[in-house]
């Protein structure tokens, strides 16, 4: 343990927090990005049903929510970074291992999808749709069959976030219905006005 973090760790126990409990930001942010994720996985399975206008309107919310899931995951990468922040794991052993890993590999994943969004519209000279607006290409211009590829990874890789999301909620449920410990309860927007 470093000095930062006994300070810290004194400090938050001295007011009160043991660093058990994810904080209000911490959940907030948490429970923005799985509600994006599930929207812009629906959205995008979907919007071929739809003609041309409900189609466009469709493509550009899921434009402008992966524009605030990008801020969202950027903010909750920074947050759970900066001193003071860092939440002690319930679990020991393999399961402690496992439930890291699940939770790096999500971040790795959001993070290469929105990067993948950016990359292959902003790659075709075409602004990133905002709700109403655009923000305008901050790169390059790509050749056609590399954008398609990249969209290709960025279906596949929005399968891997969901189905691994499911997996992460599952093993949420298993832990409150069977084991009946605080893994789940401490994520709830109840556990924020615990701590507060
Ligand atoms: C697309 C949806 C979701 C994504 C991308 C996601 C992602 C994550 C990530 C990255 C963490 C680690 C937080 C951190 O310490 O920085 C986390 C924690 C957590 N998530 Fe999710 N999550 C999703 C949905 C859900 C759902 C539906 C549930 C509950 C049924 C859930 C329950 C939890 C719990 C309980 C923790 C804390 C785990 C612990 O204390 O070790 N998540 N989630
Ligand atoms: C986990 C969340 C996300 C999932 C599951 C997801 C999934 C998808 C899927 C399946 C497509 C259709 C690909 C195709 O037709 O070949 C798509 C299109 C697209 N996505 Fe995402 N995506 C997510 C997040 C994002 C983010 C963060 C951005 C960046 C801001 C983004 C930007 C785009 C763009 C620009 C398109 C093309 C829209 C069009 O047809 O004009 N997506 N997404």
């Amino acid at each position: 343990m470093t000095d930062k973090t006994n300070f810290d760790t004194a400090t938050r126990i001295a007011a009160g927090d043991d660093g058990t409990t994810y904080d209000g930001v911490a959940i907030a942010l948490h429970w923005f990005t799985a509600l994006l994720v599930f929207a812009n996985f629906a959205l995008a399975h979907t919007w071929d049903w739809f003609a041309k206008p409900t189609k466009g309107l469709m493509e550009q919310a899921h434009m402008s929510f992966g524009v605030l899931l990008t801020a969202a995951i950027l903010a909750r990468l920074i947050w759970r970074w900066l001193p003071g922040h860092q939440v002690s794991s319930l679990e020991a052993g393999w399961v402690k291992l496992a439930s890291k890993g699940t939770h790096y590999l999500l971040y790795l994943l959001l993070i290469a999808e929105a990067a993948l969004g950016f990359a292959f519209r902003w790659g075709a000279g075409r602004p990133m749709a905002f709700f109403g607006t655009g923000i305008p290409p901050m790169i390059g211009e790509m050749a056609r069959p590399l954008r398609r590829e990249l969209r290709e990874y960025h279906e596949w890789i929005g399968w891997g976030i969901i189905v691994l999301a499911l997996l992460h909620a599952l093993a949420a449920l298993y832990h409150h219905y069977v084991l009946r410990d605080r893994v789940l309860t401490r994520m709830l927007p109840s556990a924020a006005n615990e701590r507060a």
